[in-house]
């Protein structure tokens, strides 16, 4: 195609888009020999059950459209959680549930709230929809200050724990920031809530103001089947429903209900894998200690670290030159910080192994911070 011709197709762009800058995702790599820590994928496999139920599903009954309702899914995820079906809304991974409750039920002409360091997909849909993003400083370590969240407001989204710190607000805080917040819908996204915070869904019952966002790309194994829930007030799971058969009425394929279900009904083996991924965690932290890094309390799986002299940009390129990735922001307040997901014990050995020898070949070797430079620059291997 010619350069007349890309800049012709180019034009036909809608306005709107040509302003849009996407989510980058975390790097996706071809080929096998990676250590994959960058996106907060489970390094374990699904629940037996989950494959079982999709193997079943792949008959021939694929010629027709699944239930648009997914009623039976959604009956599941009630019951699990002491709710009704009218409750919960279930979408395309949380990514796609939480676009249509920016969508459905954060477009009032006025700013919505967020933290200032959170999941970087918030501002986009801000964009996508035209909506005034209010990013809410978090305090110098890192946590949410629920009272900075009482000001005028067309809504509020607030990972919980928060991404990428993996730091939890406790309920009591969160009680705050509703009880503060009676007219704003506020959308608790718990993408990681599984590996250590507290849920809101109990909160449902008092705040019909709240939507609880959860995925099952984390803890229970299933990044590439893409299942999304929401749970809250009727009254709020009617708008994204309104959103959703306005724009894919059967987002959820047959296979994706089918697996979906029966991972819902495998909570025990959710329980094992949160299990052995927090023991891994609290391991990983006393290591990287032990190697110079600080990290952040966390109740997710993945940690937030710096070091005390290497730079986070160099770690990350020297242990992506050794195959492993993690994940590196360059973004204010936070590009000297490495988000590193919980791998398996294997995996995260390895990793320790890795920045030892990494660290090693820096003029300040593994030395913290005390008369150390803060941007130790480091040899590559
Ligand atoms: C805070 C948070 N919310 C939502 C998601 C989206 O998850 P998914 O679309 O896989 O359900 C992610 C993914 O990394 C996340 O970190």
């Amino acid at each position: 195609m010619s350069l007349k011709q890309d800049a012709a197709a180019r034009a036909l762009w809608s306005p709107a888009v040509r302003e849009l800058h996407a989510y980058v995702p975390g790097e996706q790599p071809q080929g096998t020999g990676w250590i994959k820590l960058n996106t907060n994928e489970c390094p374990y496999p699904p629940s037996p059950r989950v494959l079982e139920a999709v193997r079943e599903a792949a008959d021939e009954r694929l010629r027709l459209y699944p239930d648009p309702t997914a009623l039976a899914l959604r009956q599941t995820i009630a019951n699990r959680f002491g709710l009704v079906p009218e409750q919960v809304f279930v979408g395309n991974g949380s990514d796609e549930v939480l676009a249509h409750a920016f969508c459905a039920l954060l477009r009032h002409g006025r700013p919505v709230l967020f933290p200032d360091v959170s999941y970087s997909f918030y501002p986009v849909y801000c964009a996508l929809y035209g909506i005034e993003p209010q990013p809410v400083p978090l305090d110098a370590d890192f946590c949410v200050r629920v009272a900075d969240y009482r000001r005028g407001n067309g809504g509020i989204v607030l990972p919980n724990p928060n991404a990428p710190t993996g730091i939890a607000l406790p309920l009591t805080e969160l009680t705050q920031l509703l009880e503060g917040n009676p007219g704003s819908v506020v959308v608790v996204d718990e993408a990681y809530v599984d590996f250590g915070a507290d849920s809101a869904v109990t909160l449902i019952e008092r705040f019909p103001q709240l939507l609880v966002v959860r995925t099952l790309s984390k803890s229970a194994a299933l990044a590439g089947l893409r299942v999304g829930f929401a749970m809250g007030h009727t009254s709020l799971i009617e708008a994204l429903n309104v959103v959703k058969d306005s724009f894919n009425s059967y987002p959820l394929d047959r296979l994706a209900l089918a697996g979906a279900q029966a991972a819902i009904e495998d909570d025990a083996y959710l329980q094992t894998l949160s299990a052995r991924i927090t023991a891994s965690r609290e391991w990983l932290v006393q290591q990287l200690g032990d190697l110079g890094f600080r990290c952040l309390p966390s109740s997710a799986n993945f940690l937030f670290a710096r070091h005390a002299c290497a730079r986070a940009a160099d770690l990350f390129a020297a242990l992506r030159e050794r195959r492993i990735l993690v994940r590196h922001f360059r973004q204010p307040r936070i590009d000297n910080h490495l988000r590193i997901t919980i791998g398996t014990q294997a995996e995260c050995e390895a990793l320790v192994d890795a920045l030892r020898s990494i660290l090693s070949k820096t003029p300040a070797g593994t030395a913290t911070a005390a008369g150390a430079s803060p941007t130790a620059s480091i040899g590559t291997p």
